[in-house]
């Protein structure tokens, strides 16, 4: 059942080619003008109706929400806001039949995502479930459903599940983006051309795999690691620091890299190790100039960075490559190694990957 993988999360990580492959399919036309989304059939009038959207669920989906944020607003220029499903649901937002809710679950079952999404509607906002399993309780509570097709996810530590999810957000973007006539033709096939390629791209990262087996060794005893990143590079931060903590028990911290010297940098002492993403082309001076106030506190720093990049490892102990693409698809290849990261260290740990303590797979009571 485990295809030959020692563990389930192993097997996921590995299946995130054909799991992005098959949420992909069908649904970037051939010329790669747009994307198709036969399931939405929204109008331009539909869409400009929104005055917001709300992305709404918890943990890992949470952080593909963030992801989603970035690229709705990107690409669509529709204002977006994410929020955890437990806060969301008893913050009293502020809702109306314009605004758009998507609840992101990977089971479908979560307890207070599936509440957020009934008092969403309860507020008269239109819904959607971006969602891994068909008929789930979300997929029949949500008026509209865009299914990830990763396949059953059976690992505690949530892995294709949340590429997938990046994908359909993307898709949401640049699907919302040709009904606004927000993106021009020429940048929009450009994009699709460069998604097409990013299943081939997983495949090409999963197989760097021995220096992050290495990494794992070697600091895999450390009470405490450091993320660091900007833009989206942050949000990869925040997932490959909580697949950290989950399964490898961990005390691990991501932050916005700007948001260091307001406080964190109090704790980065010689030898903590900080995995700093740096794929942002639009803030890299700025990401870099952050990683040079870690390095000058002597922690021990994993660069991330795209194949081509010749200036991360000066600045930096180790670097870890990923394909290059557009920067925002790159955090489909960035979160990979953080992703094997938190594997291998939680094995070097000797800890039950696919069963870590105190966590359940899906979470159906508050
Ligand atoms: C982390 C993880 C959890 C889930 C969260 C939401 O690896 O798996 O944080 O992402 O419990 O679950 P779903 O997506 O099923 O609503």
């Amino acid at each position: 059942e485990k295809g030959g993988y020692e563990h389930f999360m192993l097997k996921e990580i590995h299946e995130q080619p054909k799991a992005v492959r098959d949420t992909l399919s069908g649904r970037i036309a051939k010329d790669d003008s747009a994307v198709i989304l036969d399931e939405l059939k929204w109008t331009a009038e539909y869409v400009n109706s929104f005055s917001k959207v709300f992305i709404i669920a918890c943990g890992t989906a949470y952080h593909a929400g963030l992801v989603g944020k970035y690229y709705i607003e990107n690409l669509a220029r529709v204002p977006v806001e994410v929020d955890i499903a437990s806060e969301f649901r008893y913050r009293k937002p502020i809702i109306d039949d314009n605004t758009l809710t998507i609840v992101v679950s990977q089971s479908g079952e979560t307890i207070d995502t599936l509440a957020a999404l009934k008092e969403a509607k309860r507020l008269g906002s239109k819904t959607m479930a971006v969602t891994n399993v068909v008929g789930s309780s979300i997929a029949r509570e949500a008026d509209q459903v865009v299914y990830t097709w990763a396949g059953p996810e059976i690992a505690v530590a949530s892995t294709k599940a949340y590429t997938t999810q990046l994908i359909v957000m993307f898709l949401l973007g640049a699907y919302m983006a040709g009904l606004r006539g927000t993106v021009e033709d020429s940048r929009m096939r450009e994009l699709l051309g460069k998604l097409r390629n990013i299943p081939a791209q997983i495949s090409e990262t999963l197989e760097d795999v021995d220096p992050i087996k290495a990494f794992a060794q070697q600091y895999g005893y450390n009470d405490d690691v450091f993320f660091l990143g900007r833009a989206l590079d942050y949000h990869v931060a925040l997932e490959g620091s909580l697949k950290l903590k989950e399964i490898s028990y961990i005390h691990a911290e991501a932050y916005a890299a700007g948001e260091l010297k307001h406080g964190t940098l109090a704790l980065i002492t010689r030898g903590i190790p900080v995995v700093a993403l740096a794929t942002q082309r639009s803030v890299y001076e700025k990401t870099l100039s952050n990683i040079k106030e870690v390095k000058a506190r002597d922690a021990v720093v994993i660069g991330v960075a795209a194949k081509g990049d010749t200036e991360l490892h000066k600045y930096t102990d180790h670097v870890i490559f990923v394909p290059e693409t557009d920067e925002l698809l790159i955090p489909l290849l960035t979160v990979l190694p953080l992703q094997l990261l938190a594997y291998y260290t939680a094995l070097t740990r000797g800890c039950d990957v696919d069963k870590p303590r105190n966590l359940a797979k899906s979470v159906t009571v508050e």
